[in-house]
């Protein structure tokens, strides 16, 4: 049994951090499109054909459920994919809706009408693709009234990340926080809407100040995974563990390592 997780990279080694400690018995098939890495600046169409490759990869590694573990695919190419792509015995889950639910203070799956929240204006820190999507404001639509949303296009910062320049994605964190300032000087909310940027959480937060609530999404996902699993037994799958990628192995294990400071081995895809 293993259920799927994906990111362009290295990013969604952030929710596999947080998936693995809440449901310590699943085992997980980790696999990252490095060689397509960033996907941020590519296309809808291009984006959609590469998660559809991606998620074929891994229903082939035994994985019955897929977790888009990257907001990026999670905008652009998940609607699509459930509207007219994913096989009928298969699943494949976002990292949107569970974080605009903890910020919308709802349960898991409750469709009750739009209402007023507690947070006013929210900070997106996103890639261009997830931006240019929308899809974070038309989720946030269906569930709150009256939230003003200003999206920051983070240019950068995942190729930095990717690379391993941490100085580098700091400087951009730092600058996307003053342009992102510069529109909405006060919000009270932020939400880092890529699965690469809580490796940069404390800059993101120290960029905003104390007084911005930074929401990211590990956490969330890792709790509506672990409910998903007790409604749906049946999805576990019959894969092992493993960690896959398109591009050279020995280099992201490096990055990996260094990010969750454990071993970690890739295998080629
Ligand atoms: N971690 C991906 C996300 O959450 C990164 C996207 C990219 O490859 O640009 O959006």
């Amino acid at each position: 049994m293993a259920v799927g997780i994906f990111d362009s990279g290295l990013g969604g080694l952030t929710v596999l951090d947080a998936v693995e400690k809440r449901l310590p018995d699943v085992p997980f098939v980790y696999l990252a499109d490095s060689a397509h890495a960033p996907y941020g600046v590519r296309t809808a169409d291009d984006i959609f054909d590469l998660t559809c490759a991606a998620a074929t990869r891994l229903f082939d590694a035994g994985c019955d459920l897929v977790i888009l573990a990257c907001n990026t695919a999670s905008a652009a190419a998940l609607r699509r994919m459930q509207e007219a792509w994913i096989p009928q015995d298969k699943r494949v889950l976002g990292v949107f809706v569970p974080l605009i639910e903890a910020m919308t203070e709802r349960q898991w799956g409750d469709n009750s009408p739009p209402r007023e929240v507690a947070v006013k204006h929210v900070a997106l820190f996103a890639t261009p693709a997830t931006v240019a999507s929308r899809a974070f404001q038309r989720e946030l639509a269906f569930r709150a009234i009256g939230v003003d949303v200003e999206a920051q296009a983070c240019g950068g910062v995942v190729d930095a990340i990717e690379e391993g320049d941490m100085i580098l994605a700091e400087a951009l964190v730092r600058s996307h926080v003053d342009a992102l300032k510069r529109k909405m000087p006060d919000p009270d909310a932020a939400i880092l809407g890529c699965t690469h940027y809580p490796l940069m959480q404390s800059h993101f937060q120290d960029a905003l100040g104390p007084d911005v609530r930074v929401f990211s999404q590990a956490s969330l996902v890792a709790d509506s995974l672990a409910d998903y699993l007790t409604r749906h037994p049946d999805m576990l799958g019959t894969g092992k563990s493993d960690f896959l990628t398109t591009g050279d192995a020995r280099r992201v294990s490096d990055r990996a390592t260094q990010f969750l400071r454990r071993r970690i081995t890739f295998q080629s895809a």
